[in-house]
């Protein structure tokens, strides 16, 4: 994964470091993702995350569902190596892959279906085509009633829009360097990075408008399908296979 304008170790490196900083939200996604996977506390069901990072949503599905798997994937190898110190606890509930996010075949190692595929801020490396075709795949992986939840970076509909989101995630970025660590270093290397894809568009980058996820996951054949939370240019959105 280390080609041209794509996600690279040195990128996984920066966010192992300052993932929780650079993407504040993680309690919120958590809270969305968590809440709607359609499973009860008690039942064992397969959950897939599509680019773990450093494990922590897989993490709140394990410790949410104690009988619950879950398959991880990611491209990076110094992530897929956090996300097994992360989630070492459970161990005996958690098959962890690299995988290519662009690759026809990344869904070929799950074995049945999902209740969940569920990713956070990796989707947005696929052009529309990509995700058009990705939501499609996922589609015919779920259980049925299963569920597909993303949360990612969603673009901008208009010039008002984007100054007014790379503004407000500034600032979230700007408040959690301190609430985190009660200093603003943090957020001087999220500025000096250049990393708020609403001020500094980046070609690996390649997000798309909630109307076209939207219309994509419906056409996928997923049911229920919506803007679950949104802030500063983040979103939790998706929808269930029909029963
Ligand atoms: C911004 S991080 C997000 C990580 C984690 N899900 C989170 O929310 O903190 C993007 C993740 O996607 C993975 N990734 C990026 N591009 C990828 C690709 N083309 N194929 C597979 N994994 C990729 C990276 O290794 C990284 O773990």
């Amino acid at each position: 994964m280390d080609e041209g304008a794509a996600w690279t170790e040195d990128s996984s490196a920066r966010f192992i470091e300052l993932g929780a900083i650079y993407a504040p939200f993680r309690e919120d996604i958590a809270g969305a993702v968590l809440g709607l996977i359609p499973a009860e506390t008690d039942e064992g069901f397969l959950a897939v995350e599509l680019g773990t990072g450093t494990g922590w949503l897989s993490a709140a599905i394990l410790e949410r569902f104690p009988r619950a798997r879950v398959l991880g994937l990611d491209g990076s190898p110094a992530m897929l190596r956090m996300t097994a110190e992360t989630l070492g606890r459970y161990s005996d509930r958690v098959d962890l892959q690299r995988f290519r996010l662009e690759d026809p075949d990344r869904l070929a190692s799950l074995a049945g279906r999902a209740r969940c595929v569920v990713s956070s801020l990796v989707i947005h490396h696929l052009d529309g085509t990509g995700k058009r075709a990705l939501y499609r795949e996922v589609r015919e992986r779920l259980e049925p009633g299963g569920a597909l939840l993303i949360a990612d970076i969603v673009a901008p509909a208009s010039e008002r829009e984007r100054r007014y989101v790379a503004e407000r995630y500034d600032g979230m970025v700007r408040r959690r360097s301190l609430a985190v660590n009660g200093n603003l270093e943090a957020y001087r290397r999220f500025l000096d990075d250049e990393w708020n894809w609403f001020r500094y568009p980046d070609p690996m980058d390649k997000p798309s408008t909630i109307p076209e996820h939207l219309r994509w996951l419906q056409e996928a054949g997923l049911t229920g399908v919506n803007v679950f939370w949104q802030r500063a240019g983040h979103a939790v959105y998706g929808g269930y296979a029909p029963l």
